[in-house]
């Protein structure tokens, strides 16, 4: 079967004043498409890390990155911007929208910048994500959880066969937070796309194909929701 995301044997370590940081250690992971994984770590363990390995965002000091059959470790990741754009959606824990820009124009910027706008598929994915009726908001006036919305619809906008968010709902209160994961993981489903997800709360992540802990630079199954 082809993955919509694997990784094998991915290490990274960072140079620092006091030597070499091994932050990740050889991790491995296949993701199905349709599949929704949570990979859960205390911070510091190497979430972040490890998403920007995922998204060809940076490269592995060894190890391989695939999206389906793109060997993503290959490039540099300046040379992926344009794939980028196609097969993988990022969401991060702070939304980044543009203030000057309404909800709509926010979720239509990555079609803009790939020269792809569909018309109306914006207003379709804020219906998705329940904000049908603040299509022409603008962020500041929208709340924490809405903007959080707004982001997830726009990282789906060209419709990625990937979704990675990393701590997607980490500045939202517990209720909102919970809403939020919600929404991904019904997008997600209806749509047949992967999702990797990181995230420090533990309490957060239900509804899940599978479960992850990282940990001294390595990823564990949890044993609770093995096939
Ligand atoms: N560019 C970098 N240079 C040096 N150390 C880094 C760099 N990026 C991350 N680290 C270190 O790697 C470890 C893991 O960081 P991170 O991936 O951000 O963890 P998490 O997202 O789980 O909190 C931390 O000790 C952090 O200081
Ligand atoms: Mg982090």
């Amino acid at each position: 079967m082809t993955f919509a995301l694997s990784c094998r044997d991915v290490r990274r370590t960072f140079p620092t004043p006091s030597g070499p940081l091994e932050v990740l250690a050889g991790v491995d992971l296949d993701v199905e498409p349709g599949e929704v994984v949570a990979i859960l770590g205390p911070s510091g363990s190497g979430k972040t890390t490890l998403l920007h390995l995922l998204a060809g965002l940076d490269r592995p000091t060894s190890g391989e990155v695939w999206w389906g059959d793109l060997a993503v470790h290959e490039r540099p990741p300046r040379a992926w911007a344009r794939e980028r754009a196609a097969h993988v959606g990022l969401v991060f824990q702070d939304p980044h929208l543009v203030g000057e820009l309404d909800a709509t124009a926010n979720v239509e910027l990555p079609g803009r910048f790939a020269g792809r706008r569909t018309p109306g598929r914006a207003r379709d994915l804020l219906a998705d994500v329940g904000l049908a009726e603040r299509a022409h908001a603008h962020p500041a006036t929208l709340s924490g959880g809405e903007r959080q919305r707004v982001a997830l619809a726009r990282a789906w906008y060209l419709d990625p066969p990937l979704l990675l968010a990393d701590e997607p709902t980490g500045s939202l209160d517990r209720a909102t937070a919970a809403q939020v994961f919600e929404r991904l993981v019904d997008l997600a489903r209806s749509h047949g796309r992967a999702v990797v997800m990181v995230t420090h709360d533990e309490g957060l992540v239900r509804d899940v194909d599978a479960r992850y802990r990282l940990a001294g630079g390595r990823l564990t199954r949890d044993a609770t929701d093995a096939p």
